[in-house]
C-alpha cells in the first residue's frame, strides 16, 4: 500500500516539476488531488483497513497530500508571477512621451469687463435685472418721456421690425419693467445687448450697455455722484479725476453726463481725448418725475437716479483698443490676448 503511494507521490511530483502551463497544473490537481483523483480514492480505502495499518497508512497519505499540494501552490505562483512578467514586457508603456495640449478657453473680453463691471455694483447692494432685445416702442421711447414725432428720438439710430416693434437702442427700457412689477425702494442693474443702426472704428450696431436704477425716499444728486464716482474709480484707477457735465436726456432731468481723466495722457491732452484731458463715459441724472407717472409711482415720495454706459467703450479704454469691431470678428489672434 505505502508503494503505491510512494509511486504516485513521485509521478505527481514529476508532473507537477514538469508542467509547461497553469493548466497541466491543474490538470495534474484533478488527476491526484480532485473528487475522483487517485489519493483521494486511496483515502476511501482507509475504511477498511486495520486499524494498525489505517494509522501509518493515513499519515503517509497526509504526507504525500502536502507535499503535491504545497508543490502545485509554488508551481502556481511561478506561473502568475511569469505571465505577470510578460504581460509588463510586452505592453509598454513611455510615460517620458509629451501629453497632448488641450488649449484652454477664456471669457470674451466683453464678457469679463461686463462681469467687473457688475461685481462693482453687487457688491454696492444692487440686483440685475433683464428685459427682452426685441421691444416695443412703448418701452424703448414713449414710458421714457421720448413721445412720438418729437425730436430727442433722433438721438438713437433705431432699427425698427415694424410699426410696433423695435430693437431696443438702449438698456434704459429695463427700468420701465423693473418699476411696472416692483415697488420701491429698489437697486438694479441691467448689462444686455443693445441694437443701432451705426457701423465705424467706435460704433458697432450690436452693442453692450450697463443700465442702473436706484428709487427710495430722500434719493439725492448726491447720491448719484458718490456712486459712480466710486464705480469709475474701481474700474479705472483710484487716482482718476471724474467730472460731471450738465447735459441732457428725455428720461432724467437734471441730466448729465460723466467723464473720467484721460486713461492715455493722464488729463494732459492728446489724440484719444481730443486735448481735452477727459473722456465721456456715461450718461446719467435724476430719474424724470413724468417716467414715474408712466409706471405709477408718486414722485412727491420717491425719488431715484438712473445712469447708462457703453460697455464697449470701457473694455477700449481699459485695454486700449481702438476698433470696436475687433470684439466682434472673433479673430482668435486677437481675443487669446485677453
Ligand atoms: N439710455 C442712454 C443712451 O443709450 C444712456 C442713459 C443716459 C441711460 C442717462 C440712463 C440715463 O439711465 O439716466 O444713450
Amino acid at each position: 500500500m505505502v508503494e503505491r503511494i510512494r509511486a504516485i507521490e513521485n509521478e505527481a511530483l514529476e508532473n507537477i516539476t514538469n508542467a509547461k502551463s497553469l493548466s497541466d497544473i491543474d490538470d495534474a490537481q484533478i488527476r491526484y488531488l480532485g473528487k475522483k483523483g487517485l489519493l483521494t480514492e486511496l483515502m476511501r480505502n482507509l475504511k477498511i483497513l486495520p486499524e494498525e495499518e489505517r494509522r501509518n497508512f493515513g499519515k503517509a497519505l497526509n504526507e504525500t497530500k502536502i507535499k503535491i499540494e504545497g508543490l502545485i501552490a509554488s508551481r502556481k505562483a511561478q506561473f502568475s508571477a511569469q505571465l505577470t512578467q510578460n504581460k509588463i514586457n510586452s505592453e509598454v508603456l513611455d510615460i517620458t512621451l509629451p501629453g497632448k495640449f488641450i488649449k484652454r478657453g477664456k471669457l470674451h473680453p466683453i464678457t469679463q469687463v461686463m462681469d467687473e463691471m457688475i461685481g462693482i455694483f453687487i457688491r454696492m447692494g444692487f440686483s440685475i435685472a433683464e428685459g427682452p432685445d426685441i421691444e416695443t416702442e412703448y418701452y424703448n421711447f414713449e414710458a421714457l418721456n421720448i413721445p412720438k414725432y418729437h425730436p430727442s428720438r433722433d438721438m438713437w439710430s433705431t432699427l425698427w421690425i415694424n410699426n410696433e416693434l423695435l430693437l431696443r437702442t438702449h438698456t434704459s427700457p429695463v427700468q420701465i419693467r423693473v418699476m411696472e412689477k416692483q415697488k420701491p425702494p429698489l437697486a438694479i442693474i441691467a448689462p444686455g445687448r443693445v441694437y443701432r443702426r451705426d457701423s465705424d472704428v467706435t460704433h458697432s450696431p450690436v452693442f453692450h450697455q450697463l443700465e442702473g436704477l436706484l428709487v427710495d425716499k430722500k434719493i439725492t444728486f448726491g447720491d448719484l455722484k458718490g456712486t459712480l464716482s466710486y464705480f469709475l474709480r474701481q474700474v479705472f484707477g483710484k487716482e482718476k479725476k471724474v467730472r460731471f457735465r450738465p447735459s441732457y436726456f428725455p428720461f432724467t432731468e437734471p441730466s448729465a453726463e460723466v467723464d473720467v481723466e484721460c486713461v492715455l495722457c493722464n488729463g494732459a491732452g492728446c489724440r484719444l481725448c481730443k486735448n481735452t484731458g477727459w473722456l465721456e463715459i456715461l450718461g446719467s441724472g435724476m430719474v424724470d418725475p413724468n417716467v414715474f407717472k408712466f409706471v405709477g409711482y408718486n414722485s412727491e415720495k420717491f425719488s431715484g437716479y438712473a445712469f447708462g454706459m457703453g460697455i464697449e467703450r470701457i473694455a477700449m479704454l481699459k485695454f486700449g483698443i481702438d476698433d470696436i469691431r475687433l470684439f466682434f470678428e472673433n479673430d482668435l489672434r486677437f481675443l487669446e490676448q485677453f
